[in-house]
């Protein structure tokens, strides 16, 4: 039987399709029901086990050099019927356009409402040293403050990490210009944190640096609740809590009145009404030392906003998740906001 298959392919290799009609009678003589292989398969039964494998491949083989031989008539194809038909009149092929990412639209809401009041967007690296994210910002070594976050560190020496907070672009700000300094830092942030619907290991913040003679806590607070009217809405009311960052001194948490009407899920503000949107504070003296500042001189208020929280609440999102699995039924959620 082998024989028999190498004759026909010997033959096929010959042989010179031209016309439809040569293509049909080929592929009935070969293909068809009654066909060549046809025959051949059915004689395949009666194979000794042993020549199976061979008589099996040689078929195959034959089999796929019949049907290459077949003229490919594109004419008939329905891609082509198509193009045929040139009817302009016909609506055109619609492309689907792509969405902005929410944390990308949260972001730069939270931008342009900082430059209109005059802070200017920087930037620093995402791989930094010790020094730029913890001890410049009064992280004294063996500090339990440390633990706060929970850090992927890189190296020992040179002792690098993945920031933690975008905190350490204030220290870079602060060693490379002279006061007045007013700028505003997104990007993002690592901690090595369990993922859950709440917090996940990356994240956004934008970051805020206020420095100048006589700045003020009371300029603190009326910067914050200018950029939350200008957010949440002109008739949101913040409020401050002390509370404790190394690198600030006082130290608070502002949040704004979401009120219980809204909490559509308790998480939101657990009751109280009230939903936490940064850290803030008065620059730690020691940190403005830290950065080559004169603290006699000079005195600043610093803030941080986590973007993802942010866009949690403004689009009801209730799982953090999503915002890193790309699912396209859930970004196709933001086209055109
Ligand atoms: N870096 C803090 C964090 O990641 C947030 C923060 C709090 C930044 C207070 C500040 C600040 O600039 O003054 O939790």
């Amino acid at each position: 039987m082998l024989e028999i298959i190498e004759e026909h392919l010997k033959a096929i290799s010959l042989v010179k399709i031209k016309t439809k009609e040569e293509s049909e009678s080929f592929r009935i003589s070969y293909l068809g029901k009654k066909g060549i292989l046809q025959a051949l398969f059915s004689e395949f039964k009666t194979v000794k086990p042993e020549d199976k494998k061979a008589t099996g491949a040689a078929l195959n083989t034959l089999k796929k050099a019949a049907e290459n031989a077949l003229l490919i008539d594109i004419s008939d194809t329905k891609i082509n019927k198509n193009h045929n038909q040139e009817d302009y009149t016909r609506p055109g092929y619609s492309n689907l356009p792509g969405a902005q990412h929410p944390i990308s639209l949260v972001r730069n809401e939270i931008v342009k409402i900082f430059e209109r009041m005059g802070f200017v967007t920087t930037e620093g690296p995402e791989i930094e040293d010790d020094w730029h994210n913890f001890s410049a910002l009064n992280f004294p070594l063996e500090h339990p403050a440390r633990d706060m976050q929970d850090t992927f560190f890189l190296s020992k020496d040179p002792d690098w990490a993945l920031r933690t907070h975008t905190s350490s672009v204030q220290v870079r700000t602060m060693e490379e210009q002279t006061p007045p300094i007013r700028i505003i830092a997104p990007g993002r942030v690592f901690r090595n944190e369990a993922i859950s619907s709440r917090s996940h290991c990356v994240f956004h913040q934008v970051e805020g640096l206020y420095i100048d003679k006589g700045v003020s806590f009371a300029d603190l607070k009326q910067t914050l609740l200018a950029f939350s009217k200008s957010f949440f809405g002109e008739k949101t009311e913040i409020r401050l809590r002390p509370s404790y960052f190394p690198f600030t001194e006082p130290s608070a948490e502002m949040d704004i009145w979401w009120g219980l009407e809204n909490e559509v899920d308790h998480r939101m503000t657990k009751g109280t009404g009230w939903l936490e949107i940064m850290g803030c504070g008065m620059v730690d003296p020691a940190v403005l030392e830290s950065c080559g500042i004169d603290s006699k001189e000079f005195t600043g208020f610093a803030f941080g906003m986590g973007i993802e929280r942010i866009a949690m609440q403004r689009f009801q999102i209730p799982d953090i998740r999503a915002f890193y699995e790309n699912d396209l039924r859930f970004l196709a959620n933001f086209k055109g906001a």
